[in-house]
C-alpha cells in the first residue's frame, strides 16, 4: 500500500524518512544501501541531509537511480549534485556512481549491474530508493511510450536509455530497472507543485498502463512506499 504524506515542506519530511530507513537498515544489517535521485527535488533534500547527524553516514552504500550521459563535473550530472551537496560525508569506496561519461553506455550498464551484485549480493536489494516524478509520468529514466519501460529487468538491473524526446535534458541516460524499485525495502517519492497534480493522480489511481505512465511501477513495490508531496501536488488525489 502506498502511503501519501501531504506536507508543507517536502524535503524536510523526506529527511525524516531517509533517516528512518537508513538508520533502521544500519542497525539491522550494518549497512544501508540507497539509490539517489536527480532532478530539481534532489538538491534541497541533500542540502538538508548534509547537516543531519542521525544519518549513519559511514554505513551508507550509495547508488544512483539514474544518470545523464555527461561527465561527473557537468552541472547536469546527478552524481555531481549529490557530491556537491552531501557525499563528502560518505567514505569514497562506498559511492557507486553511474559513469555517464562512458563511451559505451551498454557496457557501463552491465558494469554497474555487476557492482550492485558484488556489493549487495544476488539479487541486490536496496534499503531505500529515492524518486522524483516527471510531469510526463516518468520515474528514474523510465520514460513513457517505450515498451522496455514495462520490463522488470531482473537480469539487467541497469539499462542504457536513448535520449528522451520530450524531457529535458535530451541526453542519453543510464537507469535502474523497475526490479530494484519493486524489491526495495523503502521507496520515497518527492513530488511538488500543481503541475504534477494530474500525473500524480494518474500514477496512484489511474487505469494501469506502465508503458504510458511508468510511475505506476510504484503499485508493484513490495516494500514500504511513501509519496511525500505538497498540497498543490496532492490536489488531484
Ligand atoms: C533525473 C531524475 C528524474 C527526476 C524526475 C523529476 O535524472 O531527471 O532522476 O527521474 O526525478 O524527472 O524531476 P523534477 O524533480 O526536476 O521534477
Amino acid at each position: 500500500m502506498t502511503e501519501v504524506a501531504v506536507v508543507a515542506d517536502v524535503a524536510r519530511a523526506a529527511v525524516e524518512l531517509f533517516v528512518e530507513a537508513t538508520a533502521g537498515a544500519a542497525a539491522a544489517r550494518g549497512r544501508a544501501a540507497v539509490a539517489l535521485s536527480g532532478g530539481s527535488t534532489a538538491a534541497p533534500l541533500y542540502a538538508l541531509l548534509r547537516s543531519t547527524d542521525k544519518v549513519p553516514w559511514r554505513d551508507l552504500q550509495i547508488f544512483f537511480g539514474d544518470e545523464r550521459a555527461v561527465p561527473p563535473w557537468d552541472p547536469l550530472s546527478n552524481f555531481g549534485i549529490a557530491e556537491q551537496e552531501m557525499l563528502t560525508r560518505v567514505p569514497p569506496p562506498q559511492i557507486h556512481r553511474l559513469r555517464g561519461e562512458a563511451p559505451d553506455l551498454d557496457a557501463e550498464a552491465a558494469r554497474a549491474a555487476h557492482e550492485l551484485r558484488q556489493t549487495l549480493g544476488t539479487p541486490p536489494r536496496l534499503d531505500l530508493m529515492l524518486l522524483g516524478l516527471g510531469a510526463d509520468g516518468h520515474i528514474l529514466s523510465l520514460f513513457p511510450g517505450l515498451p522496455e519501460s514495462a520490463q522488470r529487468g531482473e537480469e539487467e538491473l541497469v539499462r542504457h536509455v536513448a535520449p528522451p524526446e520530450h524531457v529535458e535534458p535530451k541526453v542519453a541516460r543510464l537507469t535502474m530497472t523497475p526490479f530494484l524499485l519493486v524489491t526495495a525495502r523503502n521507496v520515497v517519492m518527492q513530488v511538488s507543485g500543481a503541475q504534477k497534480a494530474a500525473i500524480l493522480a494518474r500514477a496512484l489511481k489511474g487505469p494501469e498502463d506502465v508503458v504510458a505512465c511508468p510511475a505506476q511501477w510504484l503499485r508493484h513495490a513490495a516494500g514500504r512506499v511513501v509519496v511525500v508531496c505538497d498540497p498543490e501536488a496532492a490536489s488531484g488525489l
